[in-house]
């Protein structure tokens, strides 16, 4: 019982955390490789909505892998989803970063998509242990696949949100390798056309709202 007042209080803490404090980076800002160019109008309104996009993905990330560590059965997998989520936080930060530079706002529709995300990690964290890892490496394998296509999409002169997101790619591999290595299993290929599906609305919709 008290566990599960203490999940309850923990993941209303994290909502709320995520959609309205200034979040914390632990790392510094990825910086860019290049000199940053400046940006046109056309251009910063396109840098800034791809980065909008990535922004919500990581609001997502955060109430996935909260919603995921609170009803995890093992605490050695829970602990690991948490600390996926710390590093998520960076990512939450990098790209609110890239939103105040270039100008943009984040998505209008933030707390919807945190409060589906959730609901959808609850579903997948129910389901146990393995399909909850099953569901990170799968997320992770389709946000990398995403934030690749980004890179070849931002403006050439927006160097610095590039280094964001290259990093971010990076770090999205990583947790799709660590979720296989603590016994993800493989999601049905009905359930992986489905999480496509749904990725492909929220960048459509968050690009614009
Ligand atoms: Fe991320
Ligand atoms: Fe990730």
């Amino acid at each position: 019982m008290t566990r599960s007042i203490d999940t309850v209080l923990d993941a209303a803490d994290s909502a709320l955390r995520t959609l309205f404090a200034r979040p914390h980076a632990t790392r510094p800002l990825p910086p860019p490789t290049e000199p940053p160019e400046e940006l046109n109008p056309a251009e910063r309104r396109h840098a800034g909505a791809l980065m909008r996009v990535n922004h919500v993905g990581e609001i997502c990330a955060q109430a996935l892998y909260t919603a995921q560590a609170a009803v995890a059965r093992d605490p050695a997998v829970r602990a690991d989803l948490l600390a996926a989520a710390a590093e998520e936080t960076d990512h939450l930060a990098w790209t609110q970063a890239r939103l105040d530079a270039l100008g943009a706002r984040a998505s209008l529709l933030n707390p919807l998509w945190y409060a589906g995300a959730f609901a959808l990690g609850l579903v997948a964290g129910r389901l146990g242990d393995a399909i909850s890892l099953g569901f990170v490496a799968e997320t992770e394998r389709q946000v990398e696949a995403h934030l690749d296509g980004h890179l070849g999409r931002l403006p050439a002169g927006d160097a610095a949100s590039r280094a964001v997101v290259t990093q971010m790619k990076l770090d999205e591999a990583r947790h799709a390798a660590q979720a296989w290595s603590a016994g993800a299993a493989q999601l049905p290929a009905w359930a992986r056309a489905m999480m496509r599906l749904a990725g492909r609305v929220m960048t459509t919709v968050a690009h614009r709202i």
